[in-house]
């Protein structure tokens, strides 16, 4: 989101001065068209925009029909943007495999600690990187990966080295300083899944030639055909408990302008979501 707002060429169009900001969204459908395959009361993700009402076409959004055994609030979390990036990110661009040392970086945010615990199910020794010594308990004890380590404490260098050894997959939420440390830790064929990056002058990317490493971008919307394989399997693992999740709600669409910054000042455990509507209370 951030990213959208800076005028220049991407991935998407900006978003202009004056336009609804972008956003990947749950709503309620209050109305509909005539034609419409949907009904009043459906439950759709679309981006639907930081806002509580909106006149749509019906291609802009999909109906979701939530399987027994999770929330809708899923869809917006393993289940959603998030849940894709994750099963993608790792198992097409990272292909981990069982017996890979798999470090993550953001590893307490949305997406990272959806990564961490498909690492572990895939068979991979986890390390995670996080920015407190709460965030990095509960990396350890909820999510169950091997070792976490604070990426704010004064000993960091040295601790990340201890933890990290030697690494196959890097899952990149951050880049900067880490990605540059994490590209002196390659192994023998390892691959960096850059998921997301800041602009920093990184020195260590010849080991990308001596370690005949591979780092790779992707972005998530290329990926959309598949979606339904991927939400098959992430539910019935969600249903099994073998995924756990945390949202950290925000209220209220006023707040949305100071939720987004916590994605940066890391205020937020878990997927960070702006609740802008009630649906119970909810009349056209
Ligand atoms: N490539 C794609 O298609 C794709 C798709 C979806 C998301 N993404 C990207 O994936 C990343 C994660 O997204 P998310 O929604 O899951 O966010 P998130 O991880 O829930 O939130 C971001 C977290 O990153 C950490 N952080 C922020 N600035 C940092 C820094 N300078 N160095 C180290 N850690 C920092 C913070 O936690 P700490 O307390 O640990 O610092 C913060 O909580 C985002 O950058 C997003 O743009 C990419």
């Amino acid at each position: 989101m951030r990213g959208w707002l800076d005028d220049r060429r991407g991935y998407m169009k900006p978003v202009q001065i004056g336009e609804v900001m972008r956003a990947g969204a749950l709503g309620y459908v209050a109305k509909t068209g005539k034609g419409s395959k949907l009904s009043v009361g459906d439950l759709v993700y679309g981006g639907l925009g930081w806002r509580e009402w909106g006149v749509y076409k019906e291609k802009e959004m999909r109906k979701i029909v939530v399987p027994k055994g999770v929330d809708p609030l899923d869809f917006l979390g393993p289940l959603g943007m998030t849940g894709m990036t994750a099963y993608f990110g790792l198992f097409d661009v990272g292909k981990i495999k069982a017996g890979d040392t798999l470090l993550v970086s953001g590893a307490a945010g949305a997406t990272g600690s959806v990564v961490c615990q498909l690492g572990k199910i895939a068979g991979a020794k986890v390390i995670a990187l996080a920015g407190t010594p709460e965030k990095c308990e509960w990396l350890e004890r909820e999510v169950g990966v091997d070792k976490a380590v604070n990426y704010k404490s004064p000993n960091f260098r040295q601790e990340f080295k201890d933890a990290v050894g030697y690494i196959d997959v890097y899952f990149d939420n951050v880049g900067g300083e880490i990605l540059d440390m994490a590209l002196l830790r390659l192994k023998k064929n390892a691959r960096i899944v850059l998921c997301d990056s800041r602009p920093y002058g990184i020195t260590g990317y010849l080991n990308l030639i001596s370690q005949t490493a591979t780092m790779q971008g992707f972005l998530i919307f290329d990926y959309a055909e598949r979606f339904p394989e991927a939400i098959q399997t992430l539910s019935n693992w969600l249903k099994e408990g073998r995924i756990k999740r945390k949202f950290h709600v925000v209220e209220g669409l006023d707040k949305a302008p100071e939720a987004l910054p916590l994605l940066f000042t890391g205020g937020n455990t878990g997927k960070l979501v702006v609740k802008v509507g009630d649906y119970q209370r909810a009349k056209l």
